[in-house]
């Protein structure tokens, strides 16, 4: 078997990761740079010591700091116009997954023109992007090491991806310092959506024995650590194992894919504006119990990495652990537990079910085969 597998060009990981930043710019031999982050980025002040680094680095910074939660196509086509119009040389993407995937976009859009919609799907962008340095402030999305970028599009109320080498970014920087004024929900929420990733990457049918090791360690490490990031938000080392342990996921994911998990989230975060994370974590445990009895030896090392005492156990028994592991850990970190909880009614569980089904992509890559009637069924059992 030959097993394909990217990553950026460079990747800076560990404290004090952003001081590198500087001389990536040089070496770009940027003079004009863009800045692409968010409004809760700027109000933690973290943007401050990056517009320092770039400025460091010989280059004259203007900033966007519009992007929203859940980001729209519009704000895609809006922030490449914007690059096309101004002649920026280099984008840099500060913040969660919205951010960086709006800076992911507006660097294809700048050399292909057009509107993000014209390239969903896979590798339907014609030619590379001006160049992208990702610098994520959370640990969860992976978006600095992928090669996807997910957008709302308001109009069919759903979000899609679009897959392409050309998104990978040329580098990422993945600093634990630049996290820990991260809140306790949204560390919740994105170190779950990390854990998504490690585990539905580790269980895909695109499994390799390359990605299985990425994926398994950041099931060792989210688990270990993520109770602590969200109690204890300064506490340095659990978020520097947080930022391995969702980078790794994002190395994994990137090669491997996700499927149900995913797939059955989305629709979630496009009608109900339900973030990633939470519509992530709210199908967990349901699509695990659903997916176990197709690899019953990997969801066992799933249970195993989360820390269950598998040993003496029959092959079945250890692999069911891992459900009652996701469950309790997305209890412990306050994630709300139900579709209820989110505002979804039994009446809305139909578009749920045809909007995920469209997610081709993902469900061809989940360990078990799932039916229209599969999806239903777990979208009630998450109600
Ligand atoms: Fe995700």
């Amino acid at each position: 078997m030959v097993f394909p597998f990217r990553l950026p060009e460079v990747v800076y990981l560990g404290k004090g990761a952003v001081e590198n930043l500087s001389q990536e710019v040089k070496k770009c031999n940027a003079t004009r740079v863009l800045l692409i982050t968010d409004p809760g980025v700027q109000k933690a002040g973290l943007d401050k010591q990056v517009i320092e680094a770039i400025e460091k680095g010989g280059a004259q910074v203007e900033v966007f700091a519009e992007v929203e939660a859940e980001p729209s196509t519009d704000t895609v086509d809006r922030v490449g116009q914007l690059v096309r119009e101004n002649g920026y040389q280099l984008l840099v993407g500060l913040g969660g997954g919205s951010p960086m995937d709006v800076t992911k976009g507006a660097s294809v859009l700048a050399t292909n023109g057009g509107s993000i919609k014209d390239y969903v799907g896979i590798e339907l962008i014609p030619q590379r992007g001006i160049p992208a340095i990702l610098i994520p402030t959370t640990s969860g999305t992976g978006s600095e090491v992928t090669q996807n970028a997910i957008f709302a599009f308001k109009e069919e109320q759903v979000k899609k991806g679009i897959v392409s080498r050309y998104l990978l970014p040329k580098v990422a920087i993945v600093d634990p310092v630049l996290t820990l004024s991260c809140p306790p929900h949204i560390t919740a929420a994105t170190g779950v959506d990390a854990l998504v990733h490690a585990v539905e990457s580790f269980t895909a049918l695109k499994a390799t024995p390359h990605t299985d090791i990425y994926a398994l360690e950041a099931i060792r490490l989210i688990s270990a650590n993520l109770r602590t990031a969200v109690s204890n938000g300064s506490d340095l080392e659990a978020r520097e194992k947080m930022a391995m342990g969702s980078f790794f996921a994002g190395v994994s994911l990137a090669n491997a894919g996700v499927g149900a998990v995913h797939a059955l989230a989305y629709p979630l975060g496009g009608k109900f504006h339900v973030s990633h994370g939470v519509s992530n974590a709210l199908l967990f445990a349901p699509v695990i119990e659903f997916n176990c009895i197709s690899n019953l030896a990997k969801f066992a090392r799933v249970a195993e990495a989360m820390g269950e005492p598998v040993a003496g156990k029959s092959l079945r028994e250890a692999a069911m652990l891992a459900a009652k592991a996701v469950r309790e850990l997305v209890a412990d970190v306050g994630i709300p537990k139900s579709l209820r909880d989110v505002g979804v009614s039994e009446s809305d569980i139909e578009f749920l079910t045809l909007s995920a089904e469209k997610q081709t992509r993902l469900l061809t890559n989940n360990p078990r085969l799932m039916t229209r009637q599969d999806i239903r069924n777990i979208y009630r059992k998450a109600l």
